[in-house]
């Protein structure tokens, strides 16, 4: 699978590539689509034991692609978003992230549910959904706190502070912060160290680490319910168009 949504298959390793770089890899409802069908492929398929996301050499994901938020405030929401990061938490195989450049919103929230992250020096993880008129998604209330600790996950979360990849190394959401040319080698090399390890015992290894998957999903229904409401509030609306108005 090409496109803006990349699929390739390296031995056991799948890579799922976020592939719309002139857009900075801000996504769109059918990336949402796709990486959700890569993912349940992945889980379905006997060859395939490690996942790997990946971005542009400049980008990991610039988060919701911005237009598409801009019509869902005028009414017309989707399921395709809510389906991804749903499809996230319970997808039974390890993921990987190898990220690069800005990850923005979903970009950051989305490694919260990988289970190893690479970063390139340079990297800059944010989560300006306050900012937007928006609150967090993807379950980041519940994890990144966990992840983080309260006051990091708050400084991340609420006060929209980028992190840079060592401090997201420092915070325990990145492994290991390498040179940008190095990071997909990097983080494919981790990919297949843990596609080699023993297969039932790392499935019930990594379910048991991971907790109940309802408690993820319980957490996102209760932002999911919030977030449409704020989507189509005056203040979302006015952030979104002043970031299209925005001098460049
Ligand atoms: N949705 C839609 N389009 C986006 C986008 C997004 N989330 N992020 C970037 N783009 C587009 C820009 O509109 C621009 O398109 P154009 O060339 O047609 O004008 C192009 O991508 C390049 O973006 P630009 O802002 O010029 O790149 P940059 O290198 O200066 O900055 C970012 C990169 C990611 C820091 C910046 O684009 C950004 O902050 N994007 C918004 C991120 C965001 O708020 N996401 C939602 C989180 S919930």
């Amino acid at each position: 699978m090409t496109g803006t949504v990349a699929v390739t298959d390296d031995g056991a390793v799948r890579t799922i590539r976020i592939n719309r770089p002139e857009k900075k890899n801000a996504l769109t409802l059918a990336m949402y689509a796709g990486m959700t069908e890569a993912l349940h492929e992945t889980d379905k398929s006997h060859a395939i034991r490690c996942i790997m996301f990946a971005g542009a050499p400049d980008v990991f994901c610039a988060g919701n692609d911005l237009a598409d938020f801009m019509k869902a405030a005028d009414g017309g929401l989707d399921t395709r978003a809510h389906e991804f990061i749903t499809t996230l938490a319970r997808v039974a195989k390890p993921m990987v992230a190898a990220v690069n450049g800005a990850a923005v919103g979903l970009g950051t929230t989305m490694l919260l549910h990988c289970d190893h992250v690479v970063a390139g020096r340079g990297a800059s993880l944010s989560t300006p959904f306050l900012k937007l008129g928006l609150i967090p998604e993807a379950a980041s209330t519940l994890l990144a706190p966990m992840r983080m600790g309260h006051a990091r996950a708050f400084a991340l979360l609420a006060m929209g502070r980028p992190l840079s990849a060592e401090d997201a190394k420092a915070a325990g959401l990145v492994n290991a912060v390498v040179d940008p040319a190095e990071v997909e080698a990097v983080a494919l090399q981790a990919a297949r160290d843990i596609a080699a390890l023993p297969a039932r015992a790392l499935a019930v290894t990594r379910a048991l680490m991971r907790g109940p998957v309802e408690t993820i999903l319980k957490r996102m229904e209760t932002e999911s319910g919030h977030y449409k409401d704020f989507l189509q509030s005056d203040e979302a609306r006015a952030a979104f168009q002043a970031f299209f108005a925005r001098k460049k």
